[in-house]
């Protein structure tokens, strides 16, 4: 997934200056961004209850998943204090067609790295079809220490699909600790290309599985409104923009490119959120573009 900054709301002041034989006629035009509108293409969403599966490849601790885990859970559980990853969420919701529950479903552990160390995405879609059901997500999640064909170098993770009539997608994440956090796990780590702002402090302290959550939470609302390439993007089929990675880089009001914009602080850890969910935990959830008012949504 291409890292993509949009330059929100950039005025360019163009000044033309046009000599004619007896004056000089100088003139201001201000040119304004278009809106940012992802194109309905008519095809199914995904809706309903969905089962969310987890494929671990290779060493996760047991906090690191719990982290992960409870941000599933933390999507479809009201009861949690303003700003929440519920109401995240139900931004997918607004677009036409969609609007769907995820329901964690199977876990299952490959922690001896049955594949190697070294994946290609034949070895994802294998690891992915571990479950098979309808009406499911599976999720493939790959330790630190796993390289994956293109993982840093255009995307951070992926998502696709079965046939139509499954209602059933899958998507991989890779964790970016050791391979590159100010890629894919910006901006919990100095970026690696342009403008440099200081890095926010991880909600929950683990700097890699916290980019996850932010690449996870992006691929999410990619499949559900987009599970079959005809639902919602802007741009080519195989390269969409679409519900949050129209919004890259956007996490709070008043960003710019290399500046996520405000969220909220812990006073006593300094770590950065927006986010609350189950069992207290706090995330930082990437901007969603709003089908209602075309504009990336915030939290915060
Ligand atoms: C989703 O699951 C819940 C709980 O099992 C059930 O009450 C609800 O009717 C289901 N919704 C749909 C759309 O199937």
């Amino acid at each position: 997934m291409a890292r993509i900054y949009r330059f929100a709301a950039l005025l360019i002041l163009l000044t033309l200056a046009s000599q004619s034989a007896a004056t000089t006629r100088k003139l201001t035009v201000l040119v304004q961004e278009q809106p940012l509108i992802l194109k309905y293409h008519n095809g199914a969403l995904l809706k309903g209850n969905i089962t969310v599966n987890l494929i671990w490849y290779g060493t996760f601790t047991p906090i690191q998943r719990s982290i992960i885990v409870d941000f599933l859970l933390s999507l479809n559980v009201a009861r949690t204090p303003a700003p929440s990853a519920a109401t995240w969420w139900k931004t997918t919701e607004k677009y036409k067609g969609g609007s769907c529950t995820l329901v964690l479903g199977k876990q299952i552990l490959e922690e001896n790295y049955p594949l190697g160390k070294n994946l290609k995405d034949s070895h994802l879609l294998s690891l992915s079809s571990k479950v098979n059901e309808l009406s499911s997500i599976n999720v493939v999640l790959t330790a630190k220490d796993v390289l994956v064909d293109g993982f840093c170098m255009s995307r951070c993770g992926t998502h696709g699909s079965g046939q139509p009539k499954t209602r059933s997608a899958y998507i991989w994440v890779g964790n970016s600790e050791l391979q590159c956090p100010g890629y894919c796990a910006w901006p919990f780590h100095q970026p690696l290309y342009g403008p440099q702002t200081p890095p926010l402090v991880s909600p929950n302290g683990d700097v890699g599985v916290d980019g996850v959550i932010i690449n996870l939470a992006t691929l999410l609302a990619g499949t559900v409104t987009n599970p079959f390439k005809n639902g919602y993007f802007q741009g080519p089929a195989d390269a969409p923009l679409e519900a949050v990675s129209a919004c890259t880089g956007v996490f709070g009001t008043g960003s710019y490119p290399g500046y996520p914009g405000r969220v909220l602080t812990d006073k006593t850890t300094g770590a950065s959120y927006n986010a609350h969910g189950v069992h207290g935990r706090r995330y930082l959830v990437p901007a969603m573009w709003d089908p209602q008012t075309s504009a990336c949504f915030t939290l915060v």
